[in-house]
């Protein structure tokens, strides 16, 4: 079937991630990658796949609803998967207008322009999808009630080696919504408003909350790629607070194969979280980064852990996430394909083998940004 999609944010780290998956599975579709290019968006993530003739890049911000209505009748565009955010916590410490510009206006416009153009449409939304990615920030703060860890109750392929649950509740599908950061406030006001189109005009919506992603062309601001450069260029480790605060890690790729089934089988008005299972400790994440890190660079074991550096806390620094996402696995059939360690040795080894891509981007403004951003203790 031939289907006109456009991907949001395509050229950010998870999007770029999406757009290769569904250029070179779908040769039918129309795929059309529209971003903004800010700081975070980079065209050299999708060189493999520009020349593909189901490819096209759009340079367009999200809150143009004019240019948004335009291309959604010019190319008759049937499936929009939305991707496209202002996504780190700390700038949006620093600046929250942004976030909530191009996360709430910005989400606002393409709903609006999706539905002016599939009223339109004699078949209106039949065939019709509009999926929206969000985090499971949303849902706000976990406690850390097992400080020392419990065995969890659930386990996926994703899950560590002696995986570790740090409290005994988990974010589920009926989470109430609790944010905390401008970030995940921006993010859920996005989620409510795509909701409301679905029960308000009966749009085709899908949204769904994934736990943290880490793996190829993320952003170096954020922890994983900004850790294992920092550790090969022999930089302080800037860890925040104590260390103690714990993430659920989602490799990309995997997280690109869940929008996958999720764009194609998912129930609309439904949500579903996606994650792994993979709670980790930053400092004991950090520990495996440095230790991997050095293995490969042939340096003595340990050699790098005096890099680490404990920096004041992030404002508001959420104790703990953890997702359960089983309605995915249930209904869907979903899984994540790949153990974190292995997934953590294949990220460091892209980082250390495309140093160029690294140094395209941390070469100017961005170090300053940092230099500003953090006081030693
Ligand atoms: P990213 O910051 O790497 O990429 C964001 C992309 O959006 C960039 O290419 C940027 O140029 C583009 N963009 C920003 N503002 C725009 C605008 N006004 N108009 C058009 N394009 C614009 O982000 P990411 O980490 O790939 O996250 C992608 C999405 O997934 C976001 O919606 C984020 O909230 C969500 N998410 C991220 C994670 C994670 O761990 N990174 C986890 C769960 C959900
Ligand atoms: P980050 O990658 O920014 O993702 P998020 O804030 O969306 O979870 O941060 C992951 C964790 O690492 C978070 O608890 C904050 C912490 N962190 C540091 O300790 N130092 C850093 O320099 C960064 C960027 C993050």
């Amino acid at each position: 079937m031939k289907r006109n999609i456009v991907i949001t944010g395509g050229a950010g780290f998870i999007g770029s991630h999406v757009v290769r998956l569904f250029v070179n599975k779908y040769p039918g579709y129309n795929i059309i990658n529209l971003d903004k290019l800010t700081y975070a968006g980079n065209l050299a993530n999708l060189k493999d796949v520009e020349d593909k003739p189901n490819y096209k890049f759009v340079k367009m911000d999200i809150c143009d609803f004019d240019a948004f209505f335009k291309l959604m009748q010019d190319e008759k565009v049937d499936g929009i998967i939305h991707l496209a955010a202002e996504s780190h916590v700390d700038r949006s410490i620093k600046d929250p207008f942004t976030f909530a510009k191009t996360n709430v206006m910005g989400t606002l416009a393409l709903l609006q322009a999706a539905k002016l153009y599939w009223e339109s449409l004699p078949e209106k939304y039949e065939g019709k999808r509009f999926y929206h990615i969000s985090t499971d920030e949303v849902y706000g703060a976990l406690s850390m009630n097992h400080p020392e860890g419990i065995e969890p109750p659930f386990k996926t392929v994703a899950s560590s080696e002696g995986h570790k649950a740090y409290g005994d509740d988990f974010f589920y599908e009926t989470t109430k919504y609790n944010p905390h950061s401008p970030y995940s406030a921006s993010k859920a006001s996005s989620d409510h408003f795509v909701r409301a189109y679905h029960d308000t005009y009966g749009m085709p919506t899908i949204v769904t909350n994934c736990s943290n992603n880490y793996g190829p062309y993320q952003f170096p601001e954020k922890l994983i790629p900004l850790f294992i450069n920092n550790i090969r260029n022999r930089k302080p480790l800037p860890v925040y607070g104590k260390g103690e605060n714990v993430r659920d890690w989602l490799y990309v790729e995997d997280h690109a194969r869940a929008i996958d089934v999720i764009f194609h089988e998912g129930k609309v008005a439904e949500t579903y979280n996606i994650g792994g299972f993979n709670e980790w400790k930053n400092i004991d994440l950090i520990k495996v980064m440095i230790k991997t890190v050095d293995k490969i660079l042939g340096n003595p074991e340990d050699h790098s852990l005096d890099l680490i550096t404990y920096v004041t806390d992030r404002l508001g620094h959420d104790a703990r996430y953890a997702i359960d996402s089983t309605k995915l696995q249930k209904d869907l059939g979903w899984e994540p394909s790949l153990q974190f360690e292995e997934g953590i040795e294949k990220t460091v080894r892209w980082y250390l083998d495309n140093q160029e891509w690294m140094d395209s981007i941390t070469s100017g403004e961005y170090e300053k940004y940092y230099a500003d951003m953090y006081k030693e203790r």
